[in-house]
């Protein structure tokens, strides 16, 4: 797993470079101003390297005590963020009233779909290489398998064509078991959006018992059906970075499968769990609507936003329940995927409570075990339109918009660009008008 060590540390590589240095507005005022202390402020500035972007300079109105020949700066400069104490220090040393600011910048995000490829850190839990608790972890065979599928996933590009894995006997003997015994519960058990999704792909995609489908042929599918494709992933991929790939309609998918010993449950996603659990909702328009939308407001989002995000995600997207017809059925791909813990949620073991994004973004998790809560919706219409919502409230500085001929993404900072858009837009609107008054 040589090439995953390499990957561990997300933050540390988008932090060096540019990241190194903060923006700052400065305040001060100078006595005499006119004199002398303007080249030792500005001296302080160069010292430190300071970029400044935009200065400033007018008559000392702040403070009584100042004359005509005093004068107040405003600095707007880039500095590298362990020279800002010292750059605040001088000043104060040869200016009054310095105050300053450090501006916020804006987190790294991917712009163009192929700047997924530096979308792919993953998070060390439940991996067979370092957790005893792992059913593959005395396992030497299975370990080496693993690390052989996550270079594959390691090595893709965007563009690139999906690897193939040949399939041992004994992991299609584990994926025949589970999907045979999940097969059994989907009528009884999954919503509609599911059940339709799943029949489609036995009809049209090779979804059977006796084999486990390839990643490109799924994502073929579904790019027919939704525009979802598939790109490969090592493992339990950052929040950040796999809600990134949803912005895109860029679902990252597991390759391996769990070991043979655990099939009924699996804290850790695996071919199973995406296969069977996410790609039949994917199949769904309006749920792939919905996925992408839960990624652009990912999108820039502070870390404290990306948590919320990301556990509102697990009640909904992993383990969501809904009402359908009079009935309780599941939508989620957590549930849809592990046969132990879909049995578990229609027991009366687990806790039932309503539909609320403010409570499920904060609500503690379980992920290595049963949940012991699940948030049921009314419908599940009602649980896309709660959540659209509430990702729409996300702050952030900027507004995006999704380009789907580049697949890409472009922020919305020039009035411009949002004409541009409209006018699009416009013409769009009047296409769909036309067609309406033709057919009425
Ligand atoms: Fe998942």
């Amino acid at each position: 797993m040589e090439s995953s060590k390499k990957l561990r540390d997300p933050s540390a590589e988008r932090e060096r470079g540019d990241d190194e240095r903060v923006a700052l507005t400065v305040t001060f005022a100078l006595r005499g101003g006119r004199k002398s202390g303007t080249s030792r402020a500005a001296k302080v500035f160069e010292i430190v390297e300071a970029k400044i972007h935009h200065l400033e300079s007018r008559v000392a109105k702040t403070s009584e005590n100042m004359t005509d020949d005093d004068l107040e700066f405003f600095v707007k400069c880039e500095v590298l963020s362990s020279e800002v104490s010292s750059l605040v220090n001088s000043l104060k040393r040869v200016a009054e009233n310095v105050k300053y600011n450090r501006e916020e910048k804006a987190l790294w995000f991917p712009r163009r779909i192929r700047d997924l490829d530096n979308c792919h850190h993953l998070i060390t839990r439940y991996e067979p290489d370092l957790d005893h608790e792992h059913p593959g972890f005395a396992d030497p065979v299975y370990r080496k398998r693993r690390a052989f599928i996550a270079d594959l996933a390691f090595n893709f590009r965007q563009g690139d064509p999906l690897p193939r894995v040949e399939y041992t006997a004994q992991e299609i003997a584990t994926w025949r078991e589970i999907y045979q015994k999940l097969r059994s519960l989907y009528p009884t058990h999954a919503c509609k959006q599911y059940l339709d999704g799943f029949h489609q792909l036995e009809k049209h995609c090779g979804y059977r018992a006796g084999s486990i489908p390839q990643l490109q042929a799924v994502s073929t599918f579904l790019k027919e059906r939704t525009g979802f494709q598939l790109r490969p992933a090592a493992g339990l991929l950052s929040a950040r970075d796999f809600l990134a790939g949803l912005a895109f309609r860029v679902f990252q998918s597991t390759q391996y499968i769990r070991h043979s010993s655990s099939p009924m449950h699996s804290p850790e996603p695996d071919c199973c769990h995406e296969l069977l659990g996410h790609v039949p909702m994917l199949a769904d328009k309006e749920f792939a609507q919905f996925s992408q939308e839960i990624g652009l407001a990912s999108l820039g989002a502070s870390d404290a936003d990306i948590e919320k995000l990301s556990t509102l995600y697990w009640f909904t997207v992993e383990f969501g329940l809904c009402k359908q017809n009079g009935s309780i059925r599941a939508y989620g791909a957590g549930l849809l995927s592990s046969y132990g813990e879909l049995v578990y949620a229609f027991s009366k073991k687990p806790e039932y409570k309503p539909f609320d994004p403010e409570v499920m973004a904060v609500q503690p998790y379980q992920d290595r075990t049963f949940q012991p809560v699940y948030f049921v919706a009314e419908h599940f219409e009602d649980a896309k339109f709660q959540l659209q919502k509430y990702a729409l409230r996300i702050k952030k500085p900027f507004s995006l918009h999704y380009d789907p001929f580049t697949s890409s993404v472009e922020v919305l900072d020039l009035p411009q660009k949002v004409k541009e858009i409209l006018s699009y837009l416009k013409d769009e609107l009047q296409n769909l008008c036309q067609a309406l008054e033709k057919l009425s």
